[in-house]
């Protein structure tokens, strides 16, 4: 790979200080971590040197207030079975709260490692095999292993987009769902449109679940990446009749760039629905959680508002400078510019290239890594998705490479 500038200061960032563009700027070197993004290049893309702007985590260093508070629990040496005190749900209800305006219940909180293990937890316990559950393509690919994987039918009910946005086909929706359905997951907002459902789009959806006796389980790992002036909705506030019928799942893991920590929270406020999911984590044993993931978690729901602020107007010049860059340089290839999210999905049809020989000609010739659309399911043919949750000269480094390559077709 091309040897990258290191354009930033060189202060330090302490917990409390301002951060600055600067530090979002900062390269730091991710190979020999054994970073998905960085270490496995060779082997998902055949090439090492790709610039890896594919897998969901970003190269921006997770926060020293979090960094601290671990190294701080490391100070006492014995890291033992721990329990997750009062302050845990604590922390996360007061954030929710502060940024989404949503009222959670200390009650209603349950731990998992993860948000596909909750997705995949959910499926086994509110479906049997044979029973039939929606996902809304072209949506993220985990969905469909979290269902089939379980002997559960797939139902696809694809997205539509209308004037470059995504949006639901509520009416196509109607007519899926049969008696048998029995449970619908959404990606609120959505991976890989960027989509920050409106409060009317989800009490839409949510009304035709009410109405069959659908649960929803929301997938809202990306909701405290929207961008301002809009604002993340919570299903279950969108629909707050149907609510206990609505299972949320969120986490600090992409907000706060810390998925390795493997530490996230469903809320189920229904008590019966509760302790049928809790029931099943106990038996499977997945709910013990690590003592780092923790501390970690505390850390970024009590001091993370500024950073995360920050991060977003960074992301946002990002988010603005691939638009830019493309309608500019590269018109052919057009972007859906997300509402929320570090991820963009282009659309690469107009180069005229089959599938297999977009891809070639990305990885050979761009030397970029990105997502394959196909691989988010029907309708992502042709389509890439791109991480820009990256320092801009990483970014501007492969749009130069892209267009480079494009130049020479
Ligand atoms: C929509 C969505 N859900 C879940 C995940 C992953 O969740 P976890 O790493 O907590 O299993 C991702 C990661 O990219 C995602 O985009």
């Amino acid at each position: 790979m091309k040897k990258l500038s290191n354009n930033n200061s060189d202060q330090t960032v302490m917990a409390g200080k301002r951060f600055t563009q600067a530090d979002f700027d900062r390269i730091t070197d991710r190979q020999g971590t054994n970073s998905i993004k960085w270490d496995a290049r060779d082997q998902v893309f055949g090439n090492p040197d790709v610039v890896p702007l594919w897998v969901a985590d970003m190269d921006f260093e997770t926060p020293a207030f979090i960094r601290e508070r671990i190294a701080r629990r490391l100070e006492h040496p014995i890291l033992g079975y721990t329990y997750r005190s009062e302050r845990f749900a604590g922390s996360f209800i007061s954030w929710v709260n502060r940024r989404h305006h949503w009222e959670v219940d200390p009650e209603w909180v349950v731990f998992m490692p993860g948000v596909v293990p909750a997705v995949s937890v959910a499926v086994l316990a509110y479906t049997d095999p044979g029973d039939e559950v929606i996902i809304q393509p072209p949506v993220y690919h985990p969905f469909y292993f979290c269902v089939e994987g379980h002997n559960r039918k797939l139902i696809l009910n694809p997205l539509k987009t209308i004037n470059g946005r995504f949006t639901f086909d509520l009416e196509l929706l109607r007519q899926q769902i049969t008696p048998k359905t029995r449970l619908l997951i959404l990606s609120n907002p959505h991976n890989p449109g960027g989509t920050a459902w409106s409060a009317e789009e989800l009490a839409s959806l949510a009304a035709i679940c009410q109405e069959t006796g659908v649960r929803i389980l929301s997938d809202e790992i990306h909701s405290d990446l929207t961008y301002p002036p809009g604002h993340h909705t919570p299903a279950v506030t969108a629909a707050p009749n149907y609510a206990h019928r609505i299972i949320t799942a969120m986490a600090p893991s992409k907000t706060f760039n810390m998925a390795g920590m493997s530490t996230s929270i469903l809320v189920i406020p229904d008590p019966k629905e509760r302790k049928t999911y809790a029931d099943l984590v106990y038996t499977l044993h997945v709910g013990m959680g690590n003592v780092f993931g923790f501390e970690a978690l505390q850390a970024a729901y009590e001091e993370g508002d500024q950073w995360l602020d920050e991060l977003l107007t960074y992301l946002k010049g990002n988010r603005d400078y691939l638009h830019q860059f493309l309608q500019a340089e590269l018109p052919m290839i057009t972007m859906m510019v997300p509402d929320a999210t570090y991820l963009a999905w282009l659309d690469f049809r107009g180069l005229g290239l089959e599938q297999k020989a977009l891809e070639d000609f990305l990885v050979t010739k761009a030397s970029i890594g990105l997502n394959i659309g196909k691989q988010f399911g029907p309708g992502g043919e042709g389509f890439m998705r791109l991480n820009f949750g990256c320092p801009r000269s990483l970014l501007q480094q492969a749009l130069t490479q892209l267009k480079e390559a494009v130049n020479n077709l």
